[in-house]
């Protein structure tokens, strides 16, 4: 049987969606980057979209689906949802404080001590409730998310994403020095407490999954880094990690491991560099070897343009990672960056590669295009057909009431843009994920 919702606007108008595998039509002013530098724009354009996927977009309404309710969403914007490619989920009540430290020193004083709490599921459910809704809020529909060494309230974590319906691909964290003894787990317990969850979680397709998640070397042990890339590779699951995001880590690794080329080969030796697929934060000061093995091996990066400023990491070279052909997505890495919202990160993206420019003219900066493709369809791609509404894409989409916004007839390029720099949650009027409509979890 059917089940219909009747969902009220702000501006009143009633709209009619369907929660069923049935055929869905959307009317609306539809964008997105198909390609990296430029727009899609299909003004009071169709979208087609059965069993969760884009069948395809229509200038105008071909005869053979004129039967078809439509859902008319008037003078709205559609665009593909946001994708955060790499974020601390624990590390939310420490969001937009503790600015005044580079990394090691703000891993040690600041986020070790709030991370240890996560051992008490009821404060891990008190703020990860707030981190999924807040998700939800600026727009991410799927997330790459760190959560803790603690199996019970990484668990927690992936049950809240499966209840708000949103993807997410959730990082038991793996650690065994270099930190306190709350946070210190053998090796043996960190493969268990991983294969609880794999086991628990690892589904063919599944929304919600786990990802092997070595927190970066200087906190696990060569014994603790093969562990994991053994698990990566016996139950075939991405990777993510750090690599290269300051200077005095890059050093710190290199006496760590003295026998590693570069601190990207250290993982390499372990099988946690782009054997299954991986995703390494930051790259800040990624370049020659490193570079080189990133681009053969198709290994993500995950810039987070806010962290890298709060932290005094340095300005990541993204032109560079695109002239390579380097995977690259955005991340908002909180609490090292202060900012939830992935279109945010669009414009620190473009305005830290400006301030690279200025040192550096052979580097061009990133246009608005580039950034909205990278944080879309680039990021999409680690989930499957993801960030795009060409056909077969999963249907992950925002609808935009701009009208706040648009108080002087801009074009619809300018309306995005404007949205992208200015606009915020409060614009934002229905989100869906794999075709459903995502209704606001609860806190
Ligand atoms: N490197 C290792 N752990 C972290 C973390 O929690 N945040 C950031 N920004 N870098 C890290
Ligand atoms: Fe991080």
């Amino acid at each position: 049987m059917q089940k219909f919702m009747y969902l009220c606007s702000r501006n009143t108008e009633i709209y009619l969606i369907s929660y069923s595998n049935t055929m869905q039509i959307y009317k609306a002013n539809i964008l997105f980057t198909k390609e990296r530098d430029q727009f899609e724009v299909i003004p009071n354009g169709y979208i087609a979209v059965e069993k969760g996927r884009v069948v395809d977009i229509y200038e105008q309404l071909p005869s053979t689906l004129a039967s078809q309710p439509v859902t008319d969403l008037g003078d709205k914007l559609l665009i593909p949802a946001m994708n955060d490619m790499h974020v601390h989920a624990p590390q939310y009540r420490n969001q937009g404080i503790a600015m005044d430290l580079e990394l090691l020193p703000w891993l040690q004083n600041y986020t070790f001590p709030e991370e240890s709490k996560y051992s008490d599921t009821r404060y891990a459910e008190r703020m990860y409730r707030r981190f999924v809704r807040d998700l939800w809020r600026v727009g991410t529909m799927r997330t790459v998310a760190f959560a803790t060494v603690h199996r019970d309230s990484t668990r927690l974590l992936m049950n809240l994403f499966l209840e708000a319906g949103m993807g997410a691909c959730v990082g038991k964290v793996d650690m065994n020095r270099n930190c306190p003894k709350a946070l210190c787990e053998s090796v043996e317990e960190a493969v268990s407490d991983n294969e609880t969850l794999i086991a628990e979680y690892a589904k063919p397709n599944a929304l919600v999954s786990p990802i092997i998640t070595p927190r970066f070397v200087p906190s696990c042990t060569p014994e603790l880094l093969q562990a994991c890339g053994d698990l990566a590779r016996k139950y075939n699951l991405p990777v993510q990690s750090h690599l290269s995001e300051n200077r005095n880590e890059i050093a710190w690794v290199k006496e760590l491991e003295p026998e590693s080329r570069h601190y990207g080969d250290a993982y390499r030796r372990y099988g946690l560099f782009g054997d299954t697929p991986t995703i390494m934060a930051h790259c800040v000061w990624t370049d020659g070897d490193e570079l080189r093995m990133m681009r053969e091996k198709q290994v993500m990066v995950a810039h987070c343009p806010t962290s890298n400023l709060n932290l005094a990491s340095g300005m990541a070279p993204i032109r560079v990672f695109l002239n390579e052909g380097v995977p690259v997505g955005l991340g908002s890495d909180i609490s090292g960056g202060h900012d939830l919202s992935i279109f945010k990160m669009m414009v620190y993206a473009i305005q830290v590669s400006k301030m690279r420019y200025c040192q550096d003219k052979s580097l061009p900066f990133l246009t608005l295009p580039e950034a909205f493709w990278i944080a879309t369809k680039s990021a999409g791609q680690f989930f499957g057909k993801v960030g795009s509404f060409e056909p077969g894409y999963e249907f992950d989409a925002l609808v935009i009431d701009d009208s706040e916004l648009n108080h002087d007839n801009y074009s619809l390029l300018h309306r995005l843009e404007r949205f992208i720099y200015l606009g915020d949650d409060r614009h934002i009027t229905h989100r869906f994920c794999r075709g459903q409509l995502i209704a606001e979890p609860k806190i």
